[in-house]
């Protein structure tokens, strides 16, 4: 059924690199800074449960299909749609999710690039100790003159693309495994060292009761759609980066093992970046809804009070930036990976994409008036609903009803990887029904239909 006259793509070399490689870009800015502010923006608890469940009955399913369109297409998404589409002898239309994949990673690299921008700038800040002693007054005007400083949102914003594009030109990024396995470790203990400060100096008990005890007449239609376009996201999942990945996968290893374990992490490290958030949030009298802001006026506490904060807090915003860049070079990589294929110059097409998102950068920049506008929506707030929760659940969407319905049962089931045939039925069957069900639900439910 699939090409095997094809040379295939150079394989990872075990299990391993391609879960390095996934984690590395399912761990991002999603974990870290865009988990915190969603969850206290909608809510805590309730919010928290919808996206635990997303996760487990919509994004783990749906990732296991995306790495394996990826091990079956053995391409970037758009060639590795056609193809399968083709061999299944359905339209090849379906390529479409290929396509509104790179679209979709455009998008959310402009706006994540320039979110990326404020961690490196607090690396510099937190280094030369602008935080030591600081109240959470200073702290917060720290953040506010950041905002509106346009030449330094724009000079970092561009450093970061500019890294970005230097190691996608490079073809560096599956050498990322190397940072993933030294770096994510370091980063993991890091928030372990913040959940610890926040346990012992901070609220601890009211940021648990806020992210785990669910008050459902706080879930709004608008909150479920957040909370499902953040389990997209933050697995990186629904515009082809997984897929892309899954092209370099062996074919020996399980496709859901590996999910899971990618799944477990990701999902581990955004409960533990809010359980280090909220209890300095609590304790400090901040506003848990105040916004994107959350982690940048909230971290700064802690890294001005313990000792050694200026170190120990300049090493955490560089981890978040390496992090923020291990993901970076997924969003972009299926897009030059395509216009390799279409004999673009590896440089070129890196060039050409990136100046894009670069663009859309600076249309969040401009057209953000950060500090005062909390309802007008600027380019920011609309790539980043547009992107992560309409056009990643609707890729989502078509790749759950491709594998589930297009592609033979037979095809499917000899390629997944999954021994028992009870576990390969549960996923099956959660993936053709629950899963798009699900995402169908939530789009209803988000313009108030159910
Ligand atoms: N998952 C990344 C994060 O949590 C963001 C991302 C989204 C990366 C989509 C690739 C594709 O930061």
């Amino acid at each position: 059924m699939t090409n095997t006259q094809t040379t295939p793509a150079p394989t990872w070399q075990n299990r391993w690199t391609f879960i390095l490689a996934a984690t590395g870009s399912a761990v991002g800015l999603g974990n870290i800074w865009k988990f915190p502010y969603i969850t206290g923006e909608y809510g805590g608890g309730a919010f928290v449960l919808v996206y635990l469940a997303c996760i487990l009955l919509i994004g783990v399913p749906v990732m296991i299909a995306e790495v394996l369109l990826g091990r079956l297409g053995k391409s970037d998404p758009i060639h590795s749609m056609t193809r399968l589409s083709i061999d299944a002898r359905v339209s090849k239309s379906w390529s479409i999710v290929g396509i509104s994949g790179v679209l979709a990673g455009l998008m959310i690299l402009s706006f994540y690039s320039v979110v990326a921008g404020w961690a490196i700038e607090y690396v510099i800040a937190t280094f030369r100790g602008d935080f030591a002693n600081a109240d959470k007054d200073g702290i917060a005007a720290q953040f506010s003159a950041l905002l509106v400083n346009k030449q330094d949102l724009i000079t970092y914003h561009s450093i970061f693309i500019a890294v970005t594009a230097t190691i996608i030109a490079f073809g560096a990024s599956r050498g990322i495994g190397i940072a993933v396995r030294v770096l994510m470790p370091v980063l993991f203990i890091l928030l372990l060292v913040l959940l610890g400060y926040g346990i012992q100096e901070g609220d601890f008990r009211s940021a648990l009761h806020f992210m785990f005890s669910p008050d459902f007449s706080k879930l709004s239609g608008d909150a479920v759609l957040v909370a499902l376009g953040h389990a997209f996201f933050t697995l990186s999942l629904g515009m082809g980066a997984i897929m892309t990945y899954g092209a370099y996968m062996p074919q020996t290893s399980s496709v859901a093992k590996t999910v899971v374990t990618v799944a477990v992490l990701d999902t581990v490290i955004a409960l533990i970046a809010g359980l280090a958030i909220f209890p300095l949030v609590f304790a400090n009298g901040l506003e848990p809804s105040s916004g994107p802001g959350l982690m940048f006026v909230s971290l700064p506490i802690a890294f001005g009070s313990i000792s050694n904060g200026a170190i120990f807090g300049g090493l955490f915003f560089v981890l978040v930036s390496i992090a923020a860049l291990s993901s970076s070079i997924s969003l972009i990589e299926p897009g030059v990976a395509w216009l390799e294929r279409l004999n673009v110059k590896r440089w070129i097409g890196t060039l050409c994409l990136t100046l894009i998102a670069w663009g859309g950068g600076m249309a969040c920049i401009y057209s953000n008036d950060w500090l005062e506008t909390q309802n007008a929506w600027g380019a920011f707030e609309w790539l980043e609903h547009i992107a992560s929760n309409i056009m990643l659940p609707l890729g989502g969407l078509f790749i759950a009803i491709f594998v589930g319905w297009k592609l033979r049962r037979g095809l499917v089931r000899k390629n997944i990887g999954i021994q028992k045939e009870l576990f390969f039925n549960i996923w099956y069957g959660v993936l053709r029904i629950i899963a798009p069900l699900g995402i169908i639900v939530v789009f209803l439910k988000a313009v108030n239909i159910v």
